[in-house]
């Protein structure tokens, strides 16, 4: 008969998992309860803040749908995300871009579009070009890359924020990168936002005196065969929340500016140069984080 304490229930837990035969399951999970047990005792949790973490838990669960991510929103805010594309790029086999969080707005299946396009179905301002290349990180090309990229409107908004966005696709496009790795896009300059404050995370984030904003940006995600999947983001250095993101997702090397630019593919309008490099592939190695909501519903079911 075991008599348990609060220390020696710790070994406990560990020992009944030791059996687990997926070796990394096992490594995952020894660490979740040795440090989930470790976080118990150093706060002196009482049984009331248990069942508040129980219920918040369930609420950010219940806050999911089809167009909703809000635990991946939690990862988000609590800089999970963030540490995990930082662990993410140090592995990678050769340095490329910086990674970005993909946040809870990437969608699967935009419309491809023409190299040139723009991607905002009624731009109210003057739209901006984001141009660049796409290469590996000796500076080639990679010829036909798919350059997914989405961001908010002017005024703040992703199309999955709208009241009927199952039928809406806006501000989101594919392209493919040509022969010498080019790829080029007309926008509008996305306005900075708020994360969504009316779930379970809003209000945790209300809590802890946080604004809850992230900085104006535009993201990407860049894939071909061979090459490591590049999930990133450009930031515009001028937000007023450049240096307070929310989410943790600005780096040095992601922010921009759209100035003249006489070497832009399209004259006129302000543009933003930017070459992504990619590393090369290891197998088994996605480099996201994040998923589009409504497959993550489905693979719940
Ligand atoms: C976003 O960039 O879309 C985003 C990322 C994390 C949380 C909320 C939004
Ligand atoms: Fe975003």
């Amino acid at each position: 008969m075991q008599d348990l304490d609060e220390f020696t229930v710790t070994e406990a837990a560990l020992a009944q998992m030791a059996k687990t035969p997926d070796p990394r399951l096992k490594e995952i999970m020894d660490a979740a309860v040795r440090h989930l047990h470790a976080f118990a005792r150093e706060v002196r949790l009482t049984p009331a803040e248990w069942l508040t973490g129980i219920q918040f838990l369930t609420a950010v669960g219940q806050a999911c749908t089809p167009f909703r991510q809000e635990f991946i929103l939690l990862a988000d805010v609590l800089g999970v995300s963030a540490l995990v594309n930082a662990m993410h790029d140090k592995k990678a086999r050769e340095l490329g871009t910086q990674s970005s969080l993909l946040g809870p707005f990437y969608r699967e299946g935009a419309p491809e579009l023409p190299r040139g396009a723009s991607i905002v179905a009624k731009p109210s301002v003057p739209e901006i070009v984001i141009y660049g290349r796409i290469t590996n990180n000796q500076g080639a090309p990679i010829p036909n890359a798919l350059v997914q990229v989405w961001q908010t409107s002017e005024h703040g908004l992703y199309d999955l924020q709208a009241e009927n966005a199952a039928e809406v696709m806006d501000l989101r496009a594919n392209f493919r990168a040509d022969a010498d790795g080019h790829y080029h896009f007309r926008t509008v300059r996305p306005l900075g936002y708020s994360i969504p404050m009316d779930g379970p995370v809003g209000e945790m984030v209300r809590q802890q005196n946080r604004h809850g904003f992230r900085p104006s940006h535009i993201h990407f995600l860049i894939g071909c065969e061979g090459y490591r999947e590049l999930v990133t983001a450009l930031y515009f250095a001028d937000d007023e929340h450049i240096d307070s993101d929310t989410v943790f997702g600005v780096s040095g090397s992601l922010v921009v500016n759209a100035k003249e630019d006489p070497d832009s593919p399209i004259p006129g309008l302000k543009a933003v140069r930017y070459d992504f490099r990619l590393a090369h592939a290891e197998a088994g190695d996605t480099g996201r984080v994040g998923a589009d909501p409504s497959k993550l519903m489905k693979a719940a079911e």
